[in-house]
């Protein structure tokens, strides 16, 4: 059965979160979650699904309304992704095709269905330095945030693995694993850092992945869509009905505080020279089994 948890430190550092089997989750995360969980592995999938998985603040948003555009063919901004995460089976498995749903659970927490190669999913990692800031941005703006405190309390519970989610070392280690060992053919990864670099790429790459089949102006027209600087543009002035919610929770601003800078380094503007030490021997430790190497700017 689920808990909540407040870990605070000497400092006044105060993380509230639910836990189940020792891992914390947000605390909006449905029910008992053990229930959920249950419940979200029987759940019917459709072949046009599109499963979005990361660690909180890697892009989830920004593939999503990639994906959705590559699924439906028009260039509509749709709004956030449909969590499986925050919202009940019954809900989700109402949503009109093709649904795009976001988690930041890891792969074995997917509906069995999809761990059996049906509908497809994307996954997206963002290195550490850069998810840490925006998620620290991100619980500061918004109103009865389960997080109190500063950023360099923030950064040791981050490191510590006492985040939603738990720690990001664990959560991408997991992905890499599954990466290495799922032998379906219904999972491609991605990295912030690469659609930063070269957007149009990615989104043929993903076009590719999802089996669906456009001339190049369309490409170019959601990778256009898909700028940091046009979602914001277009966000603005168009809060979509699941995102209305979620904004009267936040503060008055009426751009979702998902779109903060967009950037790969805004990092160096936060870290000290001890945090980032600290941050890279940690790292160093953790990714010592890994293949992978993020990059940082
Ligand atoms: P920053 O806070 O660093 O700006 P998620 O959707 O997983 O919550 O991730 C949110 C992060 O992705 C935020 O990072 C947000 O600005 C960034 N993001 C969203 N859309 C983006 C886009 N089109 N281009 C680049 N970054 C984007």
């Amino acid at each position: 059965m689920c808990d909540y948890l407040e870990v605070s430190d000497s400092e006044g550092n105060c993380i509230r979160t639910k836990r189940y089997q020792g891992k914390p989750y947000v605390d909006i995360f449905v029910g008992n979650i053990e229930d959920h969980l249950d419940r979200l592995s029987c759940m019917e999938v459709r072949e046009d699904d599109t499963f979005v998985l990361s660690y909180p603040k890697s892009g989830t948003h920004w593939i999503s309304s990639i994906a959705s555009m590559l699924r439906t063919g028009t260039s509509d901004y749709i709004g956030s992704p449909h969590f499986l995460d925050y919202n009940e089976v019954d809900f989700l498995e109402k949503l009109p095709s093709p649904r795009i749903l976001a988690s930041h659970m890891t792969f074995d927490r997917l509906p069995r269905q999809v761990r059996e190669g049906k509908g497809k999913v994307v996954v997206v990692s963002r290195n550490p330095k850069d998810a840490a800031v925006s998620l620290y941005h991100f619980l500061m703006k918004i109103n009865q945030s389960a997080f109190k405190g500063s950023w360099d309390g923030f950064l040791k519970f981050y490191l510590d693995g006492n985040m939603f989610y738990g720690s990001w070392f664990d959560t991408f280690l997991d992905w890499e694993r599954t990466l290495q060992t799922y032998k379906g053919d219904n999972i491609m990864h991605l990295l912030y850092e690469d659609m930063k670099q070269d957007l149009l790429s990615s989104v043929t790459e993903i076009a590719t992945f999802l089996s669906v089949t456009y001339d190049v102006s369309y490409l170019k027209e959601v990778t256009n869509k898909c700028t940091f600087s046009t979602m914001v543009k277009t966000i603005r002035g168009d809060v979509k009905p699941q995102d209305q919610g979620f904004i009267k929770v936040v503060s008055n601003d009426p751009l979702l505080p998902i779109y903060r800078k967009g950037e790969v380094g805004d990092w160096k503007n936060h870290f000290t020279v001890t945090q980032n030490e600290y941050f890279d021997k940690i790292y160093a430790e953790k990714m010592k089994s890994s293949t992978f190497r993020f990059r940082f700017e």
